[in-house]
Parts: structure tokens; sequence; C-alpha cells
């Protein structure tokens, strides 16, 4: 019996599910099962006789417990990992990736990204995702039309255009804004679109995109899943049934599977993501505070700020109170030199490239995710010299706030 046929476990609330789903139950195994499932370390496995080999070699059917053969078609932890997220999501399935760029591309094929299809993507897609897009896709055949799907027009857009395939995330990066996720879906199923959207920002503990009819859900779970820093990987989680399938049959014909190793430390991230969760929406929120009043600091962007553009739009979809662990801010100094001179004070705080750990993370968009955009595009896209994008940890509010003040000072000396 899996844990979600275990009858008392189908109304836990998604904080139990998350520690509870991801550990072993005493009746799947002999007399000891160790609570923490051991790492799968193997590249094949035994089946007893020819006649289960066999067997095993067949794809499971819907519901069907997957049987193991090659470590590059899938392994236990992996699989242990994905049942936990597919539920967490509302999804039918979901499929692990060794990373969350592997995943944006296995999604996309599942999607149907093939010679003559179009792809109608959000122009503020995390940088690597459109330069997938575009180095990648457009070559073969794909037409990417970039655009604001943040915008009160983007489900008419979504009309005019007649995608194939519709792409955003539920909060983009670096100034936080918010999708309006049901009034895409909506658009998109119009025209028959296939939806998918980058939830690596949101978590399940936020925000449940199949719940607003997305058809593809995607993490880079090296950020809040894995939550630590030290583990990279990514998931789908799909809606449906086909899509599930079409994602198992890219992650093995491109090699693109989680390792066992990293599945195990994902997995025990993801224990804990439903409290860290917490604790990074309340630092991020008492943080946004104390920069908007900050004198060296011209603005804030972040959702839970009354005056952010989506506030009311982050209200309505996001768990409530809790607005993300991503903030970003403009120093008054709208210079690089004064943001260099900032970061490279600060004592607490990591100027390093990554978001969503324990860690509180400071990044510098124009050199680090938006690297490739030239001076115009960057102007476009409204990131100015003076930002700084801040991914919040789970330190001592206080503490932060410290080490951010005094860089301020010395940025502003
Ligand atoms: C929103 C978003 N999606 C996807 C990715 C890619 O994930 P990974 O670095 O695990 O490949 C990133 C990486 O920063 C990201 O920020």
């Amino acid at each position: 019996m899996t844990l979600a046929d275990h009858h008392s476990s189908a109304a836990w609330k998604l904080e139990t599910q998350l520690v509870q789903d991801g550990r072993q139950r005493w009746n799947e195994g002999p007399a000891h099962v160790s609570i923490v499932q051991p790492i799968y370390a193997s590249t094949t496995y035994l089946h007893g006789n020819m006649e289960r080999l066999d067997q095993a070699f067949k794809s499971p059917a819907p519901g069907e417990k997957r049987s193991f053969v090659y470590a590059r078609q899938g392994n236990p932890n992996a699989t242990q990992l994905e049942e936990v997220l597919a539920r967490a999501e509302g999804g039918v399935g979901a499929v692990a990736f060794g990373s969350g760029m592997a995943a944006i591309h296995a999604a996309l094929l599942a999607a149907g990204a093939a010679p003559g299809a179009k792809i109608l993507a959000a122009q503020d897609l995390y940088g690597q995702t459109i330069a997938l897009l575009r180095q990648v896709f457009a070559p073969q055949g794909v037409e990417i039309v970039l655009c604001d799907l943040c915008c009160a027009s983007a489900a008419e857009r979504i009309r005019s255009e007649q995608p194939d395939i519709v792409f955003v995330e539920t909060i983009s990066n670096p100034l936080v804004k918010v999708t309006d996720l049901d009034a895409i879906s909506s658009a998109a199923r119009e025209v028959g679109a296939v939806t998918l959207v980058d939830s690596t920002f949101t978590t399940p503990c936020l925000l449940r995109p199949i719940e607003h009819g997305f058809d593809l859900v995607i993490h880079s779970a090296t950020k809040y899943l894995g939550g630590h820093g030290d583990s990279t990987g990514g998931l789908v989680v799909s809606a449906r049934e086909s899509l599930l399938q079409s994602l198992r049959s890219y992650a093995s014909l491109l090699g693109a599977m989680l390792s066992p190793f990293e599945s195990y430390l994902i997995l025990r991230g993801v224990k804990t993501l439903a409290l860290r969760m917490e604790r990074h929406c309340e630092n991020a929120l008492r943080i946004a505070h104390f920069l908007r009043d900050h004198p060296a600091v011209a603005r804030v962007h972040y959702p839970g700020l009354p005056e952010h553009p989506q506030h009311e739009q982050a209200r309505r979809l996001l768990a409530p109170g809790r607005f993300g662990g991503l903030l970003s801010f403009e120093l008054k100094q709208q210079t690089r030199a004064a943001a260099f001179r900032f970061m490279d004070s600060l004592q607490l705080c990591a100027p390093a490239t990554s978001l969503g750990d324990v860690h509180t993370l400071v990044s510098y968009p124009p050199i680090s995710s938006h690297r490739d955009l030239s001076r115009a595009e960057l102007q476009q896209a409204g990131i100015t010299e003076g930002c700084v994008r801040l991914s919040v940890g789970i330190e001592d509010a206080e503490d932060i706030m410290h080490d951010l003040d005094q860089a301020l000072q010395q940025a502003t000396a």
C-alpha cells in the first residue's frame, strides 16, 4: 500500500504531508525498516528471474508502483521525492531532473515544443530560460514570442497570438511581479495551448498552480525545495497523465535524471520546507519595510508592500500573509559602483548567485541573472544600475537588517 492510498493520510495538511510522505512505512518491507530511505547507489537492479525482469522493463500503468531496471530510467530516491512533490502540488505525478534547466527543457519538449510550434513566454522569465528558448528551440524552428504576461492585457495577447504553449513564472525575477495565473490559464485553454509555470519562487507552500488551471508546474529544486545550498535538481509536476509519460520518457532519453544522492538531499530539505517558507516570508516582509524606510534606498519591490502593483493579486493568489522570500531594491545612488560597494561591505549576507537558501543571498542582476541583456533591454525590463536582489534567508531578521544597514552606510559614505 502506498502512503497516498492510506486512508488516514488523505486529510493531512500540506505541512504534515511534506514531513510524513517522505518517510518509509514499516509495512512496506521486512522486520526492520529505516525511517529514512537509504540511498540507492546502484546503476542496475536484480529481479529474481527473467519473467520478472521482462515485467520490470514495462512502463507502469497509472497508479501502478514503479520498478527499477537501470539508473538512467529512475531510482527509488528520485521516485519518493517525485511522489511527495506530486501530492504537494495536487498533480497526477512528477519527474525529477538533474537541474531546474533540465526540468524546463523536458517540460517544453513534453508540451510539444517541436518545429512549427509557437511558444508565448513571459519576457521576464529567468535569463537562462530565455537563452534556452532562443538558442535551443528557436534554431529548430520553434517560434518564440516574448511579451509582458503580467499586465492586464495578457489574456487578450494569448487569444490573438494563438500559441501552442504558454510559459510564465509565478513571480518574476528580480522585480517580483506576480502573474495572474487564472486569467492566463483560462485564455490558454480557449486557444488549446499547454500551460507551463515555473513556481520556483513560490513552492506549494505559497501557491499550487494546478488549482489555477496549469498543466505543468516546474521547480528549480536547487532553491527552496532543497533549501540548504548543497544540492542541484529540478522537478516537473504534471496535471495530466499523458504529459507525465512524455516527461518520463524525455528524462530517460536525455539522461537528465536526478541522482539518488541529490534526491536524498532534496527530499531531506522538503521535510522542513513549510517551516522555512514561513520564516523566509516573515523575514522578507520585515526587511521590505525596513528598506523602504532607509535613507539610502530609493525603492523596494516586494509583493507584500501595499504599493506593489500586484499586491492585491498576490493577496488573492498566495497563502494568507505570505509574499515570498525574494525582494529587490534600488539604491538612491543609481550606479554600479555604489551597488558593488554595498555588496562588498556585507558581512552576514552573502553576495552569491542563487536564491531560496537558508542563507541570505544578495545578487546584482546586471552581472548575474540578466548578464546577457543589453543596457537598453535592462532599461526596458525596468532593471536599473542601482538594483540589488535579496533572497532573504532564515537567520534572525534583526541581524540581517543590521548587516544591510551597515553596508548601505558604507556604500553611500
Ligand atoms: C526561476 C528559476 N527557474 C529555473 C532556474 C534554473 O534552475 P537550475 O539552476 O537548478 O538549473 C533558476 C535558477 O536560478 C531560477 O531562478
